[in-house]
C-alpha cells in the first residue's frame, strides 16, 4: 500500500476577520421565487449522501478500487476528492495538468503503462463549472478499459458540447452545497445501473436534522450588512507587502501530513438531512444559472485589463454555470492572498493537496484564488470585491 503525502495548509484563516461576504450562498426567500426550469443531471436523484467524497467513495468501491488497484486523479485537486482512494489504500496515479487545467493524458499513458496495479477509475473534475474536453478521455478511458468518474462537485448545472454534464461518465457526483443554500448533499449518479446495487443509505439522527432546521430559519431571518469599497491606501492592504512568500517545502523534511483530514468514515452511508433535500427540490433554478453567470462577468468586466492577475477562463459560453470566479495571482501570491483575506474578501485555495512533481499545480497552489459568484450575492457585494481585488492589485503593483 502507497502512503499518500499531503502538503500542510498555508493560512489556516487564523487571525483573518470572518468574511462579511459569504463565501457560499445563504438561505434567503429569494431561493424559491422565479422560474424552476434548469437543466441539470442532478436533480430529482434519489441517492443523496452528506457529501460529495462519500459519493465518490461509494463510486470507487462498486468500480471494485480496492488496495490492489489504482485510481487516475488530476494532479490539482482538493484533498476531500483523494481521501476516499486513499481510505481504500488504493494506489494514487497524479497525472499533471496543463495551465488551463485540462489532463496531460499524454503523461496518463506513461502512468497507466508502468503501473504495477490495474488502473480501475478515472476521476475527472470539471474544474469551477467549466467543462473538460470530454471526449479524448472518454477515448483515453476506453482504450485502457478504466472507468470514468465524473466530478461535477463544481458543475451541477451544464454541458459538454451539448451532453449534460454527469450524464458522460459511468458514474458522477455532485456537491450541491456549493450551488445551493443547504449545509450538506452528495448527489451519486449512476449511468448504467445494476439492479439490486444502488446504495443504501441511513437516515441522520434527530439531533442534526433539527439543527440543521434551525440553522436554515436563523440563515432566513438573517440580514447582512451594505459593503463599502475599500481604500486601498490603508493598512490592511499595504502591510500584505511585508510578508514573505512562502516557498516549497524541502521535500527532505517530514512536515507533510499522511492519512484522513476531511473525510470521516463512518459517515459513507449517512443521506443528507430532510430539510437540505426540501430546500433543494424547491429551488428556483432560473435565478441560479442567471445570476452565476451575470457575477462571473462582472469579474470579468471589473478585472479587465489589471495586471498582475488572469482570470484562469476568460471566455464563458453559452452552457457554462459558474461555481466561483477563479483568477490567477501572478506576483506575490502569498500576500495578495494575505491581504485580501485581511479586509475580510472571502477567498479559498487549495493549499493541502497530494505532493506531486506537476509544476503547474504546485504554483496554483499558492496563486489560484476562487472567488464567489454565487446567486445570493448583492449588487453592492459584487461591487465591493471587485474594488477590493483590483485595488489590492493595484497597491502590490505600485508597492513592487
Ligand atoms: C473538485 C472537488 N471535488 C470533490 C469535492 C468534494 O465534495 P464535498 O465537499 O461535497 O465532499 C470538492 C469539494 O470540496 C471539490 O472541490
Amino acid at each position: 500500500m502507497s502512503v499518500i503525502r499531503y502538503y500542510p495548509q498555508l493560512a489556516t484563516g487564523d487571525g483573518f476577520p470572518k468574511p462579511s461576504v459569504p463565501m457560499l450562498p445563504p438561505l434567503s426567500a429569494a431561493h424559491w421565487l422565479g422560474g424552476k426550469s434548469g437543466a441539470s443531471s442532478f436533480l430529482g436523484e434519489a441517492t443523496n449522501f452528506t457529501q460529495g467524497r462519500y459519493a465518490l467513495l461509494f463510486a470507487l468501491e462498486a468500480l471494485g478500487v480496492d488496495a490492489e488497484s489504482a485510481v487516475l486523479m488530476p494532479a490539482y485537486h482538493c484533498r476531500s476528492l483523494v481521501e476516499p482512494a486513499d481510505l481504500l489504500g488504493a494506489r494514487v496515479l497524479f497525472v499533471p495538468v496543463n495551465e488551463d487545467l485540462t489532463l496531460r493524458l499524454d503523461l496518463a499513458e506513461g502512468l497507466v503503462a508502468s503501473s504495477q496495479f490495474p488502473v480501475k477509475a478515472m476521476v475527472l473534475p470539471h474544474y469551477f463549472g467549466f467543462p473538460q474536453p470530454v471526449v479524448p478521455i472518454e477515448r483515453f478511458c476506453q482504450a485502457h478499459s478504466i472507468s470514468l468518474i465524473e466530478d461535477c462537485a463544481h458543475a451541477f448545472f451544464g454541458r459538454a458540447d451539448g451532453r449534460l454534464l454527469g450524464r458522460i461518465g459511468r458514474f458522477s457526483f455532485a456537491s450541491p452545497r456549493k450551488f445551493f443554500p443547504i449545509e450538506d448533499g452528495g448527489i451519486l449518479l449512476d449511468n448504467a445501473p445494476v439492479v439490486g446495487a444502488a446504495p443504501r443509505l441511513h437516515r441522520q439522527p434527530l439531533k442534526t436534522e433539527i439543527r440543521a432546521l434551525v440553522h436554515g430559519a436563523q440563515s432566513l431571518l438573517r440580514r447582512r450588512p451594505r459593503r463599502r469599497p475599500a481604500n486601498p491606501s490603508s493598512g490592511p492592504i499595504m502591510d500584505g507587502l511585508a510578508w514573505p512568500d512562502h516557498h516549497d517545502l524541502d521535500e527532505s523534511t517530514d512536515t507533510y501530513d499522511t492519512g484522513l483530514k476531511w473525510l470521516v468514515p463512518h459517515r459513507r452511508r449517512l443521506a443528507s438531512t430532510w430539510i437540505s433535500r426540501r430546500i433543494l427540490n424547491g429551488a428556483a433554478l432560473e435565478l441560479i444559472v442567471v445570476k452565476r453567470r451575470q457575477f462571473y462577468q462582472r469579474w470579468l468586466t471589473g478585472l479587465s485589463g489589471m495586471s498582475g492577475c488572469r482570470p484562469l477562463f476568460p471566455r464563458l459560453d453559452h452552457e457554462t454555470v459558474p461555481y466561483v470566479f477563479p483568477l490567477l495571482i501572478e506576483r506575490n501570491p502569498d500576500a495578495v492572498f494575505r491581504a485580501l483575506k485581511t479586509q475580510g474578501v472571502p477567498l479559498w485555495r487549495w493549499e493541502d493537496m497530494a505532493v506531486t512533481d506537476c509544476a503547474v499545480s504546485k504554483r496554483y497552489r499558492h496563486g489560484l484564488l476562487q472567488l464567489p459568484c454565487h446567486q445570493a450575492l448583492e449588487d453592492d457585494e459584487i461591487e465591493w470585491l471587485t474594488r477590493a481585488v483590483k485595488e489590492t492589485l493595484n497597491a502590490f503593483q505600485q508597492g513592487a
